[in-house]
């Protein structure tokens, strides 16, 4: 069972945004830095314009016979026009006395040479206003003439909207090709980890090899940590099936030491209150060896079953082999064992689990049946490999054949036998660890029928 751990947000998600919030950022900043250029640009180049035209009208103004003359040359207005027809303004003052062109211009107060720019409303319109003076000096007076100069700047709002647009145009392009590239930098570096991932995923869960496939150097740690864990998980898988054999035979060797014990002692006691006794100790020690012996094929087989050994091997022989084995405590019950099977199936499995879990179907049909009746044990390749052992007893208690074959169950019709409860579950593993299964069920005219799939 996975659990679907908390996460933190998407790796991918997060670097995009990231990049794609920086590239809007300069994208914006990108088009301001263009419109503001511009901006400048075109205004100087209207105030070049101004400049040299208003010198031209003061170069214009001369004293004749102590009277001030103004001859505007054409050109100083020409050079003026524009695309749009901008609407241009003068105004020429003689000290403060208005001379002509429109006195409602506001002229800025200048001394000296330098021309003074400015942007101010004209008639309800920006317009640009150039200030500039001279200073005529005749036989008997001197005198400042100051001229100003206005122009209205649609031809200059019409380039810089053109100017923006382009701008605009060329940060969304700049904005669109980031987003893109961040889009691919951010798949192809979560790749990587993807790649990591799928390889983890595709493993085995009996795959503790480490990884030696190269990774990103920021990857390292992890997959040096991953290796290192892995490691250490096999070694104490491989500690812990040591110590599983191991214990089996402790515990073993013993209890069977004991017990001939027990059955020497009851060759030479002749009252029948102490052999009863003995029969009874002999018939425990059996009862505890049984279950330690299945506890712990229980656990081997947990182990083994995620590692199998598998081997090519004859499942008619191996499973016959058994059963000849068993032919003597059949025969203690007045039981018959038959062996039905096709001549030769080449199976590859795990050997030593396949005899366990056959084992413990026979047993229990030995075990669960009355005496004097048959069991049938059939080995089989058709329609698949199987391996089906049917008894003539009373059948698995119907209501609790779904449960039968988990851990330490026992039906209710174990009473007085002797058993741990985990022998159909041994079975089950076992068929499983082989891509197989156990079914259980009731013959028509009684009797359990296991069926184990291989
Ligand atoms: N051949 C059988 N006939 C009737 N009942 C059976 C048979 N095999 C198993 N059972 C039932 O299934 C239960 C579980 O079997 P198992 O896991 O082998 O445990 P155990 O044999 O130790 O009781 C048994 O306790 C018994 O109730
Ligand atoms: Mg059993």
């Amino acid at each position: 069972m996975t659990r679907n751990l908390p996460t933190s947000g998407s790796l991918r998600n997060h670097l995009v945004l990231t990049l794609i919030g920086g590239a809007a950022i300069l994208a914006l900043l990108l088009f301001f830095a263009i419109r503001n250029y511009a901006t400048q640009v075109a205004q100087q180049g209207q105030d070049n314009i101004l400049g040299a035209s208003v010198t031209s009208i003061l170069d214009a103004a001369s004293i004749r016979d102590g009277t001030i003359e103004v001859d505007i040359p054409y050109a100083s207005f020409s050079m003026l026009s524009t695309q749009s027809d901008d609407r241009i303004f003068y105004a020429i003052y003689q000290d403060e006395t208005f001379l002509s062109g429109y006195p409602k211009l506001s002229l800025a107060t200048v001394s000296g040479q330098e021309s003074i720019f400015q942007s101010v409303k004209h008639r309800g319109k920006t317009v640009r206003l150039v200030t500039a003076s001279r200073t005529l000096i005749g036989i008997e007076k001197r005198t400042q003439i100051r001229v100003a100069l206005a122009q209205t700047q649609d031809a200059l709002s019409g380039t810089l909207a053109q100017i923006s647009r382009n701008a605009a145009l060329f940060g969304t392009g700049f904005f669109a090709l980031a987003a893109l590239l961040s889009i691919w930098a951010s798949s192809t570096t979560v790749g990587q980890l993807k790649r990591l991932t799928n390889s983890v995923t595709r493993r085995g869960p009996q795959d503790l090899s480490p990884f030696e496939k190269p990774v990103p150097s920021e990857m390292l740690p992890l997959v040096t940590s991953l290796n290192s864990l892995m490691q250490r998980l096999d070694h104490s898988l491989g500690q812990s099936e040591d110590f599983i054999a191991e214990a089996a035979h402790r515990v073993r060797t013993p209890l069977a030491t004991v017990r001939s014990y027990a059955e020497a002692t009851l060759q030479r006691v002749d009252k029948e209150e102490n052999r009863q006794a003995l029969r009874s100790m002999v018939r425990a020690i059996d009862e505890s060896s049984r279950a330690a012996g299945q506890l712990l094929d229980h656990a081997m087989i947990t182990f083994r079953a995620d590692h199998l050994e598998h081997q090519n091997l004859d499942l008619v022989a191996l499973v016959n082999e058994l059963v000849v084995r068993l032919m003597p405590i059949a025969e203690m019950k007045d039981l018959e064992l038959r062996f039905h099977s096709d001549a030769q199936i080449t199976y590859s499995g795990d050997p030593v689990l396949i005899q366990n879990a056959v084992r413990n179907l026979i047993d229990n049909a030995l075990k669960y049946s009355p005496s004097e009746g048959t069991v049938n044990i059939l080995v089989t390749a058709a329609p698949n490999v199987h391996v089906r052992v049917c008894d003539s007893g009373n059948g698995f208690p119907s209501e609790e054949l779904n449960t039968l074959a988990t851990r330490f169950k026992r039906g209710k019709n174990a009473e007085g036998t002797i058993g741990s409860g985990l022998g159909l579950t041994i079975a089950m593993d076992v068929a499983r660890a082989h891509g197989g299964n156990l079914q259980l069920s009731n013959g028509t005219e009684g009797g359990a029928c296991a069926l184990l799939s291989l």
